[in-house]
Order: structure tokens, then C-alpha cells, then sequence
């Protein structure tokens, strides 16, 4: 089981559009874990599981972690939970805070995108680009309300922040915004769908890791050609379990009464990250890094392309 964080409700702000933000803090007012920018917690919700949400107070400021939720009613349950059963006061738990997007050290001019509320991982990362005094610019698509930005006038009167309302105006080109492919420029983007599949289009040519990207919503997958029903054996207790075909291995943990966590079930939040020890892991996810997969997997997502895959579980 991963260790989670106490946190108490400190003050909940009703941002308009649906968004409530949540400033949550120790109960006992001691600080808060380290925070880098672009972080996201997972939050445990009762009777739901875990969600992710982006931290996007700003790093700095030790004693408090702000979340900023929009009301869907498409969800799993999480941010209904989060709007209709939360008041000031009360008590939730989180995990450690994990590292969404980085920052691109080697950049000096960073171009962040978002769809509406994703704008949460950039505003974190906004504070501490102004403060290293990086050139940066965050533009934020959405449709209609948009009040979290009023509380950053001073970033839209310099023009590092901008708004555009495409239920009102005209939809930018991405390719307006973004630069030509260049080594001391690093883009980022949070969103849907679409706009992801227009960003990733545009940067396709960019170098390598200078285009990143957080899904909102997970996108479908493909089936893996060279996925195959197989054992999946548990290292620690010597347990083993048939994973069928198209089963996933999270699916196949929790009928055998294992407990693992998850969230979005679909590869890119992290939250079922298993270690693998031997086989051969068919990596479906969109988030973990080529090195990380030598190790590890996540277990929403992944096949398997050998007869027997060993977890350290
Ligand atoms: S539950 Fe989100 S990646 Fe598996």
C-alpha cells in the first residue's frame, strides 16, 4: 500500500465554469512535502478510488497544495465527489506529489498550451519559469468562463498568459503559436484529444523530449499484436494467475484478490505501476520513459508477448 498524506480542507473557492479550487494543507499546519512544477497528486476518493489532479499553487510556498477541479458529469464519480461532498474542514488523502511534466532545463523559451482546465499543471510551472525569468508564454484554449486566470492579471497584462474563448472567437492555429523547431524552445500541452493529435502534428520535427504532453482523458488503444494470454507469477508470495486474452494484468491482480491501485486505467496517469522482474512486457502506456520500462509497467495497460511474466508483488 503507498503512503498517503493527510491533508486538511483549507478554503474552497468556486472558480466559476464548474472549477472549484481546493487549498489544502497539513492539518497540523506543518509543511507539506516537496513540490516540483508540473507535479499531480493522487487523491483517494471513497467508494470511487484514486484521481489525479494536477497541483497548480505554486511551488514554492511550502504549507499548502492547491487542486483545481472541474464538475464533470461524464466522470467516474471523483470530481462530483469532490464538488458535493467536500466542505472546508474536511479531511482527504493523498499520495506523494509525482512528477507530471519537467520543465526542459536546456530551454530558455517555453511555450505551454492547455485546453481549459488544463491549465493546472502550467500554473505551477508558470511561477517558477517567471522566477528563474525565462522567456514563457502559456495560452489556454477553452470555451466559455474561464475565472481561474483572474487571479494572474499581472501574467495577462505582460502577455505571458492568454486566453481565447472559441464558444465566442476565432480557434488559433497552433502553428501561430508555436515556434519552428528549435533547441533552446520547449513546448507543452494539456488537453483533449484533438488538440493533443494538432500538437503532436506541429512538433512532430521538434527535437526529442522538447514537445511534451498530459492526457486528460486516455486515449484508445490498439490492441498489441504481439500480446498473448499468459501467467503472470507474483515474486514475493510465489502466487501465479492466468492473464486471458485482452484481459489486462490490473483486471487479472484484482480477481485474484490483490490490491493495486488505479486511476484512469488507460496509461497515462502511473498510479498501477508495477515492477516487472522477467518476460517479455508488451508497454502500451504514454507516459513511461524508455529506461523506466526496463523495470517497471503499468498494469492497465500492458501485455505480455512471452508465456510467463514474473512482478515484484
Ligand atoms: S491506472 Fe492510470 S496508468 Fe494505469
Amino acid at each position: 500500500m503507498p503512503q498517503l498524506i493527510t491533508l486538511k480542507v483549507d478554503r474552497i473557492d468556486d472558480m466559476g465554469g464548474g472549477v472549484r479550487r481546493l487549498s489544502l494543507c497539513d492539518p497540523d499546519r506543518w509543511r507539506l512535502p516537496a513540490v516540483r512544477p508540473g507535479a499531480h497528486i493522487e487523491v483517494h476518493i471513497p467508494d470511487v478510488g484514486t484521481r489525479v489532479y494536477s497541483l497548480c499553487g505554486d511551488p514554492a510556498v511550502e504549507n499548502q497544495w492547491q487542486i483545481a477541479v472541474k464538475r464533470s458529469e461524464t466522470s467516474r464519480g471523483g470530481s462530483v465527489w469532490l464538488h458535493e461532498q467536500l466542505t472546508e474542514g474536511a479531511i482527504v488523502y493523498s499520495s506523494f506529489p509525482r512528477t507530471g511534466f519537467r520543465i526542459v532545463e536546456s530551454a530558455t523559451r517555453h511555450i505551454m498550451i492547455a485546453g481549459g482546465i488544463g491549465i493546472t499543471p502550467f500554473l505551477s510551472m508558470a511561477h517558477v519559469l517567471e522566477r528563474l525569468g525565462l522567456d514563457w508564454q502559456l495560452h489556454v484554449l477553452h470555451r466559455g468562463p474561464m475565472d481561474i486566470v483572474q487571479d494572474y492579471k499581472g501574467w495577462i497584462d505582460h502577455g505571458r498568459l492568454r486566453t481565447y474563448d472559441t464558444s465566442t472567437g476565432r480557434r488559433p492555429n497552433l502553428s501561430d503559436i508555436l515556434a519552428q523547431p528549435d533547441a533552446s524552445v520547449a513546448a507543452y500541452c494539456c488537453g483533449p484529444q484533438s488538440m493533443i493529435d494538432a500538437f503532436q502534428e506541429q512538433t512532430m520535427a521538434w527535437p526529442q523530449d522538447h514537445a511534451q504532453i498530459e492526457y486528460f482523458l486516455p486515449p484508445k488503444l490498439a490492441p498489441a499484436a504481439n500480446a498473448r494470454p499468459y501467467t503472470v507469477e507474483l515474486k514475493k508470495s510465489g502466487v501465479t494467475a492466468e492473464v486471458g486474452s485482452g484481459e489486462s494484468l490490473l483486471k487479472a491482480l484484482l480477481r485474484i484478490g490483490k490490491k493495486v491501485d488505479s486511476s484512469c486505467e488507460g496509461g497515462i496517469c502511473g498510479v498501477c505501476e508495477l515492477a516487472w522482474l522477467q518476460g517479455d512486457p508488451v508497454h502500451r502506456d504514454l507516459i513511461l520513459s524508455p529506461d523506466r520500462r526496463m523495470t517497471h509497467l503499468l498494469s492497465c495497460v500492458s501485455g505480455c508477448a512471452s508465456e510467463r511474466l514474473v512482478i515484484d508483488l
